[in-house]
């Protein structure tokens, strides 16, 4: 049977990821984490100390940076987990840092890094069997996706949620510091030139305000398997 494309978007910490990858591991998909990589080619730039003291960064070198730069996802056997790669270092614990989160929105926004990324997720996504989650997989990346869902919740649900994923992770956060952090990329998602978040005309919205996980992943199941004709 021919594997179909999946677009998973919405905004940050809306169990996006957690659906995605439920559903890849289920239906035997690859599962893309295209967050990650906007989070890895911005921890480069955090390494290399392009940002000054007001956030600016310099645009130019981290280009060149990123010309010489592998960023790959690759699925570790012992978990199951999908992890990101900075040439062959494993950064996927760095890039979920909010050193990262807070800058992540700046770097999202460069017209080059959205090409430069774009184009490896064109790549990845080619012969189809994946889910990829991101904010414009379904408008962007695979405008021609045959499964694509939105995904939202209430900002104060998503904020308890990511700030009690960053503490059992033993991360020093509290929950104003990342409410203020996801409203911050919210505006900056949406708001930039380059593909911003936004619907795609034929996407399936889900709010999982109020869905619990398994209701959620049987929902998308169900449409999974009327797109392919189960
Ligand atoms: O999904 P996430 O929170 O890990 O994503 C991190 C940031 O990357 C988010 O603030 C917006 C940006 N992003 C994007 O611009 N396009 C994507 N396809 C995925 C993420």
């Amino acid at each position: 049977m021919k594997k179909i494309t999946i677009a998973i978007d919405g905004y940050s910490s809306c169990g996006k990821s957690t659906m995605a990858k439920a559903l890849a591991k289920r239906i035997g998909y690859v599962f893309v984490d295209t967050g990650a990589m906007y989070r890895a080619a911005t921890l480069v730039a955090l390494r290399n100390n392009l940002f000054d003291e007001n956030n600016n960064l310099d645009a130019p070198r981290l280009e060149e940076l990123l010309a010489e730069t592998r960023v790959s996802q690759q699925n570790n056997p012992a978990t199951g987990a999908t992890e990101t790669f900075l040439n062959n270092q494993n950064v996927e614990n760095e890039i979920r840092s909010m050193e990262v989160s807070s800058r992540v929105s700046i770097v999202a926004a460069l017209p080059f890094v959205r090409r430069h990324m774009v184009r490896l997720q064109q790549e990845m996504g080619h012969d189809g069997g994946v889910v990829m989650d991101g904010r414009d997989i379904g408008t962007t990346v695979f405008p021609d996706a045959q499964l694509k869902i939105f995904v939202t919740a209430s900002p104060e649900v998503r904020a308890m949620r990511r700030y009690e994923e960053l503490k059992a992770k033993g991360m020093e956060v509290s929950l104003e510091e990342v409410a203020r952090n996801i409203s911050e990329r919210d505006y900056i998602d949406t708001h930039r030139e380059e593909s911003p978040l936004r619907q795609a005309a034929d996407a399936v919205v889900f709010d999982n305000t109020n869905l619990s996980r398994e209701e959620q992943f049987v929902m998308l199941l169900a449409l999974f398997n009327e797109r392919v004709g189960n």
